[in-house]
């Protein structure tokens, strides 16, 4: 039997009212929006993501490193990061993306639905952009990533965890719908310092998409037509 996108989508859309089933993590679709493209990660990408993680507030946002100087230091070789990249494509518990600007054609980080959990029907989100900040991308991709889980995986629930110095992401997040649920008190160390990490989460319940410009607000019923 040949199993259609639209086919699969029946049984995982049902899944957040009626409780959890079995999510597929087995393929990672390619996902379209207005700024970026989440595709999946190419070998020829990696070149580009090695790069990319040079940014030093990529290793320090990300929890990646405990100080400014390794924050300038290459974590990984390219053939390593290559490695990683494809056990992670094998993996079922996650979904990898490369982050691609549509208006340059460049490769500019990547986002990750990861840990899945299929008892409980929940699975954890991350992304980073390198270089790129302010532009609207993040939040578009972190809205196309959680869309998916809720929309074609049917999950019930999207966890992630922002550092306290990262306001900028947090502001991201709660664009998208995720509310603050609890903070790990000094769960990082940089530098001379701790940092809090706050974990936050969005229910299937309270996804929604941003409306296209003249679409009635969700439960609303649409005016007739005039006359
Ligand atoms: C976090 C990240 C993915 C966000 O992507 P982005 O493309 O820069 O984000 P966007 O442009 O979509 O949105 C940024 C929002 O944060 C706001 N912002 C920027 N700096 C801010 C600050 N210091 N405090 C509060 N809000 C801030 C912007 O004004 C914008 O909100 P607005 O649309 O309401 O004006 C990206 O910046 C990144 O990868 N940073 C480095 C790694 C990282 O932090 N990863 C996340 C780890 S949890």
């Amino acid at each position: 039997m040949v199993w259609g996108a639209h086919d699969l989508r029946r049984p995982a859309a049902r899944a957040s009212s009626i409780g959890p089933v079995p999510a597929l993590l087995t393929d990672t679709p390619t996902l379209t929006g207005d700024l970026v493209q989440l595709r999946p990660v190419t070998a020829r990408d990696v070149g580009r993501l090695h790069a990319l993680m040079r940014d030093p507030e990529v290793g320090r946002l990300t929890g990646s490193v405990h100080d400014d100087a390794e924050a300038g230091r290459d974590p990984w070789t390219v053939v390593q990061l290559q490695e990683v990249y494809a056990r992670w494509a094998r993996d079922t518990d996650r979904l990898v993306w490369t982050v691609v600007e549509r208006s340059t054609g460049q490769v500019a980080g990547e986002a990750v639905l990861l840990d899945h959990d299929p008892g409980n029907a929940s699975i954890g989100f991350r992304i980073w952009l390198g270089g790129s900040r302010d532009r609207g991308l993040g939040t578009e991709a972190t809205r196309l990533a959680v869309g998916h889980a809720f929309e074609v995986l049917g999950l019930h629930r999207v966890e992630l965890e922002v550092y306290a110095f990262n306001p900028r992401a947090r502001r991201v997040y709660e664009k998208v719908g995720f509310v603050l649920e609890g903070t790990k008190r000094e769960a990082l160390r940089y530098a001379d310092g701790w940092v809090d990490c706050h974990v936050m989460g969005i229910l299937a319940r309270e996804w929604s998409r941003p409306l296209d410009p003249g679409s009635p607000a969700p439960g609303t019923t649409p005016p007739p037509p005039a006359r």
